[in-house]
């Protein structure tokens, strides 16, 4: 095992620590369901004919991309935060290379199964080095080793803006922002608020995907951490939470359990009806998006947004 997983080992083993031990709620970052079973369960999610968001995301890329490019002077590094396997990103390279010499991109990911794919999917549309690592801690890496005299469009598709808390979406747009020199540039994909019976139907589809997706967390938990969860014993279970504005996802307990984690030496227990939860996908309209640009010290440009499924693309400067 290399240090590397072995770091990434511990600090999940910490995270299950801290997660199963609140007597509020339990709960576990969504980073933790890329391991590259939860990776290929995501793309196939993006399939599901519920799940619209990314093919939203990937029509205003494939329609606006000559249009965001056209805004992007200067660009020779484009990097990504979260790149997953970066399908949808190939819009973008091809439209800013046709005025840059030489094209960089830099996917930023914890997957390095999603990596692999992105390096595969992409490697004829840029020079790639992939980061694998969390969002900030690549973005840190890749602007410390950055030519002068360029500018670097940053990528944040997909919505996974919508995975933080919203109390810390503000602080975390501004750590972005203080990575970032004047006249770079960042884009936004933010799914928008759309009727609750689509959004809930989005993250709970009939055939089991997000389910399997879900309960894949418990499994990373065994496999990884020498746990003995019984994924029988425990189902997906799907919240709107109307006050926050976002689908939670959770995993209920079926029954009165106890399941052991090796790696921690401790054993935790779960009521009936107890959940663990596992994401927030906050949904967003474009008069929030303006402002947090604003208050992060960016200056919007422009929004393009989907009147299919409602989602929109927001090209800030820095
Ligand atoms: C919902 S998928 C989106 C993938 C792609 N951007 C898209 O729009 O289809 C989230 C991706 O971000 C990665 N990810 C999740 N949390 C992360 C974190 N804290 N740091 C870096 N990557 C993360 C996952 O491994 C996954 O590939």
């Amino acid at each position: 095992m290399s240090a590397a997983t072995q770091l990434q080992l511990s600090s999940f083993a910490r995270d299950v620590a801290a997660g199963f031990s609140d007597p509020r709620q339990k709960y576990l970052s969504a980073r933790y369901f890329y391991d590259d079973l939860g990776s290929v369960l995501f793309e196939a999610i993006t399939l599901l004919p519920e799940y619209g968001l990314t093919r939203a995301d990937e029509r205003l890329l494939r329609l606006h991309a000559g249009e965001i490019a056209s805004f992007c002077t200067g660009v020779s590094l484009v990097a990504e935060l979260g790149s997953g396997t970066g399908k949808k990103t190939r819009n973008i390279l091809q439209a800013v290379s046709k005025s840059a010499s030489r094209l960089r991109y830099s996917p930023i990911d914890v997957s390095a199964g999603a990596l692999a794919c992105c390096e595969r999917e992409l490697f004829d549309a840029a020079e790639i080095e992939p980061v694998c690592a969390d969002w900030l801690d690549g973005l840190a890496e890749i602007v410390h080793n950055r030519v002068r005299n360029s500018s670097l469009l940053l990528l944040f598709l997909g919505s996974s803006i919508g995975n933080l808390d919203r109390s810390c979406i503000q602080d975390f747009l501004r750590r972005v922002r203080s990575y970032l020199r004047p006249g770079d540039f960042f884009l936004l994909g933010a799914d928008l608020m759309k009727n609750t019976d689509t959004m809930l139907a989005a993250y709970d589809d009939p055939t089991g995907v997000t389910a399997a997706f879900n309960l894949n967390m418990l499994a990373r938990i065994n496999r990884e951490l020498d746990a003995d969860f019984d994924l029988r014993a425990f189902a997906h279970e799907v919240r709107w939470n109307s006050t926050e504005r976002r689908i939670e996802m959770h995993l209920l307990s079926g029954r009165e359990q106890t399941a052991y984690v090796g790696a921690l030496e401790a054993s935790f227990a779960f009521q009936p009806g107890e959940t663990i939860w596992t994401e927030s996908s906050h949904k967003f309209t474009l008069c929030e998006l303006e402002d947090y640009a604003r208050a992060s010290g960016f200056t919007p440009l422009k929004a393009w947004a989907d009147h299919e499924w409602p989602f929109a693309e927001a090209l800030w400067k820095a």
